[in-house]
């Protein structure tokens, strides 16, 4: 049988094992030192001050949000081409979701609707660096400053790109990430929350423990004694254990080989899918470097986009789909939503298909994935 070949997959080794086994003889399973050094770890690689860990990135959105102040009520901008956690975070807090078409070419957030779409309830600008590539940060910036909002970044494909020199975790006022298998580095299930706000910082930590704190200077008690702790919040239990901090710890070392190798298996893609007709290959921007987390390419015509999806697949290719658009998914078709908002994504949707990288994956497998695709559109045309 041929050996299937994932649209996306971790790269764990010894050492990274060794990491873990090792606080599985310590004393802390969670609550102990390997989460803080994992978050100075985090902190070292994307420059972001302030690094809280949590047990994914779906909850790192959710902490994100309520530490940007999101209440009931108030409502973020985002894409509609995401994965649903990015939206969903907002409603957790009661709050709603106005999406706003992509760019017709990287399928970010495109910042010519933003401003026309940000209203009165509007607190959260919250950009997604879609495939790995980071929005358009400069452009983004100056309309949350003239209309006093804050930009939140749903970075979970993006850790270890850059924008302008600048990394991943400073670009907005906070940045969520996912450590997800698929993800640049995996902690299984995890996700942070980078940000130079310090206030922002405690926050997402108080909900990231129930809203609890033993912290002797937010404690309205501080002498009761050395058990006494207080709620001052209604937070979750989202911690990351300390078996994941290390191995997340470990996983970062090797962020800079992951994502090197990542763009070498884009230029490669490009290189070789340059002349193939009836295929438009990811958009670049100059000044930006992505982390490819994915490599979409868009069929011209989406009609053989099924066609080619399946037959990829029947090859063992496991090729996916980034994304139906949130508002599509019934669950937000019943909260009211339409379904013929935003022509830009849908259009990007319905022609999209995510070919395998990741760091593991060889030059022959990509070019096992180039045949295929090649041999497969050449037989539709
Ligand atoms: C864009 C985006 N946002 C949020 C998430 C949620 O991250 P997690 O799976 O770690 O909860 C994902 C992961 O699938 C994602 O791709």
């Amino acid at each position: 049988m041929t050996e299937v070949l994932p649209y996306g997959r971790q790269w764990v080794d010894d050492d990274d094992v060794a990491a873990v086994v090792e606080v599985l003889r310590s004393d802390y399973l969670t609550t102990g030192p390997a989460v803080p050094a994992f978050e100075t770890a985090l902190s070292d690689v994307s420059s972001a001050p302030n690094a809280v860990a949590l047990n994914s990135g779906t909850s790192a959105l959710h902490a994100m949000y309520f530490a940007a102040g999101l209440e009931p009520g108030d409502e973020i901008v985002t894409s509609p081409l995401t994965f649903a956690a990015t939206a969903n975070a907002a409603l957790y807090l009661g709050a709603t979701v106005r999406f706003v078409d992509v760019e017709p070419d990287t399928g970010n957030l495109d910042p010519e609707r933003v401003e026309e779409a940000i209203g009165e309830r509007t607190r959260l600008i919250v950009p997604i660096d879609y495939a790995g590539l980071p929005a358009d940060y400069d452009r983004l910036t100056p309309i949350a400053a003239r209309h006093g909002l804050r930009i939140v970044a749903d970075a979970a494909h993006s850790l270890g790109a850059s924008y302008r020199g600048r990394p991943v975790g400073t670009l907005a006022d906070a940045t969520e990430v996912s450590f997800h298998p698929v993800k640049p580095v995996t902690t299984a299930e995890g996700g942070a929350v980078l940000t130079a706000d310090v206030e922002l910082a405690a926050r997402a930590r108080l909900f990231r423990s129930h809203g609890i704190t033993r912290e002797a200077g937010m404690l309205e008690r501080p002498d009761e004694g050395a058990w006494w702790y207080e709620q001052h919040e209604l937070g979750f239990n989202y911690r990351l254990t300390d078996l994941q901090a290390a191995l997340g710890t470990s996983q970062l070392r090797k962020l800079g080989r992951f994502v090197e190798r990542r763009r070498a298996i884009a230029a490669r893609y490009d290189a070789a899918l340059a002349g193939q007709a009836g295929l438009t290959l990811p958009a670049r921007r100059d000044g930006v470097e992505s982390g490819w987390h994915l490599y979409v390419v868009r069929v011209e015509d989406e009609g053989v986009r099924r066609r080619v999806f399946d037959r990829l697949r029947a090859e063992g290719i496991w090729v996916q789909v980034h994304y139906l658009p949130v508002p599509w998914h019934p669950y937000y078709r019943r909260l009211g939503y339409p379904t013929d908002d935003w022509p830009v994504a849908a259009d990007f949707y319905r022609r999209a298909i995510s070919l395998p990288i990741f760091p593991r994956m060889g030059d022959e497998d990509v070019d096992r994935v180039v045949d295929a695709l090649g041999r497969i559109l050449g037989d539709e045309r």
